[in-house]
């Protein structure tokens, strides 16, 4: 008998000191103990600090494999058709321009760029404005530098992309939609008369 109440003490006893180490009250909010705490808390700089990212570049520099920031103003439409893609275009940099045309231009625009996207279908869609056709007509006489400038500012209707798009981005849309809108039109003005006429056809 008395050992029977011996083991019943200890066990009550036991449960006990196990009840109160769950229980330290209802809104305890001492972390418990950290046995590696540079795994916890880092030793890293914090992201924007003041030693590091909070940082402006110096002056007149651009970051490695930055494109050149755009220096024209919203109303430089005619200074735009002028500018050049800086990029030097290859194969997969026009496929990713098609890339992103299709996701950002081309529910508008539409894949054929002929201004009757999903959104517009021809005045039946949800969108109202009717896209510009960049296939045909006086719109797909647009330079890349145009092209990219209304990316860059939108256009009535059209918001800006550039804060979707960085600008090589923009600027691999924009040579992707000359490589189909003008496919005969660039190699002939370069092989007539190089210096005047491409410089007026642009
Ligand atoms: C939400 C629909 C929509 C999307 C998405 C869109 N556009 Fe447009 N875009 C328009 C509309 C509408 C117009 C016609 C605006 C006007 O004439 O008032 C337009 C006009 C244009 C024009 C002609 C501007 C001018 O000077 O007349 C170009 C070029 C153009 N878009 C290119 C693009 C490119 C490139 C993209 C993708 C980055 C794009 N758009 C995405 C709706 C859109």
């Amino acid at each position: 008998m008395k050992r029977t109440s011996n083991i019943l003490i200890v066990a009550a006893l036991a449960t006990g000191a196990f009840l109160t180490a769950c229980n330290r009250g209802e809104n305890n909010r001492k972390p418990g103990r950290i046995y590696m705490p540079d795994m916890y808390e880092s030793r890293a700089y914090e992201f924007y600090s003041a030693r590091l990212s909070g940082l402006k570049p110096v002056e007149g520099t651009v970051k490695r494999g930055e494109v050149l920031p755009y220096h024209l103003k919203e109303s430089d439409t005619a200074l735009a058709n002028l500018v050049k893609n800086p990029l030097t275009i290859t194969a997969a940099d026009l496929q990713e321009g098609e890339r992103l045309f299709n996701i950002y231009c081309g529910i508008c625009h539409g894949t054929a760029m002929d201004g009757n996207g999903p959104l517009y279908k021809g005045g039946d869609g949800p969108y109202p404005a009717a896209p510009a056709n960049l296939a045909t007509g006086p719109k797909a006489a647009y330079t890349e530098g145009r092209l990219f400038h209304v990316m860059t500012y939108g256009y009535n209707a059209m918001g800006s992309y550039a804060s979707q798009l960085d600008r090589e981005q923009r600027w691999k849309i924009a040579a992707y939609i000359k490589s189909k809108n003008a496919p005969s039109a660039a190699p002939a003005a370069a092989a007539a008369a190089p210096a005047k006429d491409s410089a007026a056809a642009k």
